[in-house]
């Protein structure tokens, strides 16, 4: 699934363009979730931009969090739901027992695989994270565009949007800020805009299944 979305075509679209495109989708794994996307995207974002008002990447990181969901969209390849959503977990070692449905890997290969299935598998301790290969979601796909379209965001904001669904590691915001206060998306789109703006490219190309 990684190598497929990575292949070469390309669809050109602005941030803002794609957060209103997600909207047409609501996450299948979000159990409590049953408002567009864009409120999802806008409630996270406004409720950092209360705690950290003077973070405005923070705010931007919020926002976007969740793009990488647009390969859902017919326009980007029309991805199925489990390749894109849900918990994202290590991949090459034991999976932890804390992962979400753990029981499940008992049917998946890698759990008999003598390489795969030790403590560290494939890696070495200590071997830093971002040298472990995450299962493939929404978050690393966000991340590899981010990085392609050359965003000014900081690495943090980075690493944020690579790792949210890290169920191990994410901030609690994501689920907490879910709220069932609509956001009124036309005042606060100047302010977003302008974000967007400051931190990224007019328009985007975004990697995706032909
Ligand atoms: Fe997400």
């Amino acid at each position: 699934m990684r190598e497929e979305c990575g292949k070469i075509e390309r669809v050109e679209m602005s941030i803002w363009d794609c957060c209103e495109l997600l909207n047409e989708y609501v996450d299948e794994s979000d159990p409590d979730l049953d408002e567009p996307q864009i409120q999802h995207l806008l409630q996270t974002a406004e409720a950092i931009r209360k705690d950290y008002p003077d973070e405005d990447w923070l705010h931007l990181t919020a926002l976007i969090h969740d793009l990488g969901k647009v390969l859902l969209h017919p326009a980007f390849g029309e991805l199925p739901q489990w390749a894109m959503v849900g918990d994202t977990f290590p991949v090459g070692c034991a999976f932890d027992e804390s992962i979400v449905d753990h029981k499940y890997f008992q049917e998946n290969p890698d759990n008999k695989n003598p390489a795969y299935n030790t403590k560290y598998g494939i890696y070495s301790e200590g071997c830093g994270l971002h040298n472990v290969l995450m299962s493939w979601g929404h978050d690393d796909y966000m991340y590899l565009v981010v990085n392609e379209n050359k965003s000014t965001l900081p690495l943090f904001g980075l690493f944020i949007i690579r790792y949210h669904s890290f169920y191990a590691l994410h901030s609690k915001y994501a689920l907490y800020s879910k709220s069932k206060v609509l956001i009124h998306v036309e005042k606060v789109k100047p302010y977003y805009l302008s974000l967007i703006n400051k931190y990224f490219p007019a328009k985007l190309k975004w990697r995706c299944r032909s």
